[in-house]
């Protein structure tokens, strides 16, 4: 009887299917994936693949945005409802009225939010790039950021900004507890903070280090210290511990009754489910033309400028 990894693989090589995971993936799906990433380079491995099909272990804005990128392609999601709450907390008809009180606004949105609001958008940036993105225009340059008030907040107080930003916020990073942190520093003196840009500003202002999900692995495979405080969701620990052997690393509690921290949507793809997503091909992500030539551009834009700044390299 064959294993699901061996099921999966062999109907990935008769599909021409390639498996883009997140760091937030369970480390099964981590372990048999294609390439496994942050938003930023699954964005960019989506727009490059020779594959048929791309089988997206991740979020449902992470699979509409390689559909996006390769309309031409069959974008499978394991489970359609794998959401996230920033994307699903800034519904497009709010933002448009919103964004009617900023007539004269550049509109930067994060790449967790719907293609509805990426075609309001004149650019997307990811925790990868945003700084550098925001940074790129003019400093009187008068900006509204949608949907993360963190990433957001956090982009202002680095760059002395002012952006008008969006109420939202991520149900997992958002509740991660500053009181958690502290008793840990105080546990673990030489123990380092290394925290997701979506914490709240508290959480951030301890941080010894802030980034996207890959500086963060970035960081703890590079820096000098052996124990780190890692203030982002526990999937990231399955990289962190391979690429690190010799380190430790401890998760930050939530402040809610659960003392884990994982994203219930990344954390609905299973085995079983890839298997039979990739055996059916389906479900499918299905975009109207229109919406996927409107939201192209802001995202071909995020690209453009992330390789001409060298954030990403061709390949
Ligand atoms: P990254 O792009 O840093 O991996 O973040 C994605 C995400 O959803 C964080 O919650
Ligand atoms: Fe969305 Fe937060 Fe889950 Fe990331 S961790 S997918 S921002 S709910």
């Amino acid at each position: 009887m064959k294993s699901i990894v061996q099921q999966i693989n062999e109907l990935k090589k008769e599909k021409r299917a390639v498996i883009l995971a997140h760091y937030y993936q369970i480390p099964e799906i981590q372990d048999i994936a294609d390439y496994v990433g942050d938003s930023l380079g699954l964005s960019q491995q989506a727009a490059q693949t020779d594959a048929e099909v791309i089988m997206f272990a991740g979020v449902h804005f992470m699979a509409e945005t390689a559909k996006i990128l390769s309309p031409q392609k069959k974008v499978i999601l394991p489970d359609l409802e794998a959401g996230c709450s920033l994307a699903d907390g800034c519904p497009p008809d709010r933002f448009e009225a919103f964004l009617k009180h900023y007539p004269d606004h550049t509109v930067i949105s994060y790449v967790n939010c719907s293609a509805a609001i990426k075609t309001m958008s004149d650019i997307i940036v990811t925790s990868g790039n945003a700084v550098q993105v925001v940074e790129s225009f003019p400093k009187d340059q008068k900006i509204v950021f949608a949907p993360d008030k963190n990433l957001g907040g956090y982009i202002n107080r680095l760059t002395g900004r002012d952006m008008v930003l969006w109420d939202g916020s991520c149900e997992v990073h958002d509740i991660l507890s500053t009181e958690a942190v502290i008793r840990m520093k105080t546990a673990n003196p030489q123990a380092r903070l290394i925290a997701h840009p979506e914490c709240k500003a508290q959480l951030l202002a301890l941080a010894d280090f802030i980034g996207s999900t890959t500086a963060l692995l970035q960081f703890a495979r590079t820096d000098t210290a052996q124990q780190y405080i890692v203030a982002t969701e526990s999937g990231i620990l399955h990289k962190m511990q391979q690429e690190s052997p010799g380190k430790q690393f401890f998760v930050v509690p939530s402040d809610e009754t659960c003392s884990c921290n994982d994203c219930p949507y990344m954390k609905m793809n299973t085995l079983e489910k890839l298997y039979t997503a990739l055996r059916d091909e389906q479900p499918e992500i299905v975009l109207a033309p229109e919406v996927i030539e409107k939201a192209r551009l802001p995202i071909q834009r995020m690209l453009d400028i992330s390789y001409s700044l060298g954030l990403i390299k061709k390949q």
